[in-house]
């Protein structure tokens, strides 16, 4: 019985619509009303204020380079720096500090670099938390080939959008009797339909044709028959965009065979973590692959490969990840004329091959790889 309390419980917090204080768990609201580092800090007034976590390992590398290229090019935002370096609550847990919640609060924009995972007792994955915290459903990753980066494939251009808040990674686990354990797949309607949503306006947003819904409601009938059920009855109030549905593994089978086939995708979380994963390796890897997490009240991008321990401080990490996820967070932003530019000058430098660093084929350092950058932004 009170498996169940908490699990209707549970529901109806995935329900709700969500705002960023609601989220932040006891241990850390008890810092809420801290006043931050510096509260009387003064921003240019036409400049937007975005959040930055650098992250760890190679992260701090990347983000100057970040930095370096949307000074170069311009761009009028202010970057707030914050450590996300757990903080030990009263309950000896490790949470996330409460600096970034008052910065995403103030921003509602953010971009971060890869974290390292700790190992052992007391810490919570920080990825999991921050989409939890800021209610990030969606995330969104877009795979396409680049010129000069060969890889089997190409012509790939594809977007898979990712339930974020539930199905597989729910969390809910526990044993039965000893040697049988269960985990529960949640599906909500809410989320089911936000996500769904999400898509077809990304969608028309980007001029995209179709979207597919991937799922296996064939074996769940409910879960994923629900998740189904939403994007149906999403994809009949839009009907100028093309439906389809598949199932997963007849995605994952025609995805190597003719990944030129697809355009948008969505669904659920685990299906979204493996096929986006999938996508990102069509088109050279998570080294170039960038994504973003979307919010109801705000938006995190992020770079999603790992902190890279064997190259961090060596000058030889590739930003291209961070900066692609930094040129959506300014579409994201409508500062579009900007993301052009960034984008076609980061294109063109590894289209060129001239300056790549080692993961791309090349013997170049990340900051002269960023110094290319940085020129060709400058010219254009
Ligand atoms: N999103 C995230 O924050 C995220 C994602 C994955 C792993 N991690 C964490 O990162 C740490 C290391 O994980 P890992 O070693 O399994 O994966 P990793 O992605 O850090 O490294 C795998 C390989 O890819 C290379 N690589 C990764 N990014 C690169 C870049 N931008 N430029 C050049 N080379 C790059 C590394 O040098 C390494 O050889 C772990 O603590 C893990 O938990 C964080």
């Amino acid at each position: 019985m009170a498996g169940k309390t908490m699990l209707v419980n549970l529901l109806k917090g995935f329900n709700k619509p969500t705002t960023i204080s609601k989220y932040v768990g006891p241990c850390v609201s008890q810092f809420q009303n801290q006043p931050c580092d510096n509260p009387s800090r003064h921003y240019s007034s036409q400049n937007r204020l975005v959040t930055m976590i650098p992250g760890d390992g190679i992260g701090p590398e990347i983000s100057v380079a970040v930095k370096q290229i949307f000074s170069a090019a311009g761009v009028p935002i202010d970057w707030e720096d914050v450590d996300v370096t757990p903080v030990k609550g009263p309950d000896g847990m490790f949470r996330l500090p409460p600096k970034i919640f008052e910065s995403m609060e103030r921003t509602k924009v953010g971009l971060k670099g890869p974290l390292a995972t700790p190992i052992g007792k007391g810490h919570q994955s920080l990825n999991l938390a921050l989409r939890k915290a800021f209610s990030l459903y969606a995330n969104v990753r877009p795979c396409k080939s680049i010129e000069g980066y060969e890889t089997p494939y190409k012509n790939v251009d594809i977007v898979t959008i990712r339930e974020n808040t539930e199905g597989e990674y729910s969390g809910i686990e526990h044993v039965i009797v000893d040697g049988v354990v269960q985990s529960i797949k949640l599906i909500t309607e809410n989320a089911s339909m936000r996500v769904a949503e999400y898509a077809f306006k990304y969608a028309r947003d980007n001029q995209r044709n179709t979207v597919t819904a991937v799922h296996k409601a064939n074996i769940m009938r409910m879960s994923d028959g629900l998740f189904l059920k939403c994007c149906r009855d999403v994809a009949a109030k839009n009907k100028d965009i093309k439906f389809s549905e598949m199932y997963l593994d007849t995605v994952c089978l025609n995805l190597v065979q003719d990944p030129g086939s697809f355009d948008v995708l969505v669904m659920p979380n685990l299906y979204g973590d493996i096929l986006s994963d999938l996508c990102a390796g069509l088109i050279g890897g998570l080294g170039v692959t960038p994504s973003g997490n979307i919010g109801e009240e705000g938006a995190l991008f992020e770079s999603v490969h790992g902190t890279a321990p064997d190259i961090a401080g060596q000058n030889k990490a590739n930003p291209t990840a961070l900066l692609l996820s930094a040129v959506m967070m300014l579409r994201y932003m409508e500062l579009t004329s900007f993301a052009d530019r960034i984008e076609t000058a980061a294109f063109s430098v590894i289209r060129e091959g001239q300056h790549l660093t080692g993961d791309l084929g090349g013997q170049s350092t990340c900051s002269a790889f960023t110094d290319e950058i940085c020129r060709k932004v400058q010219a254009s």
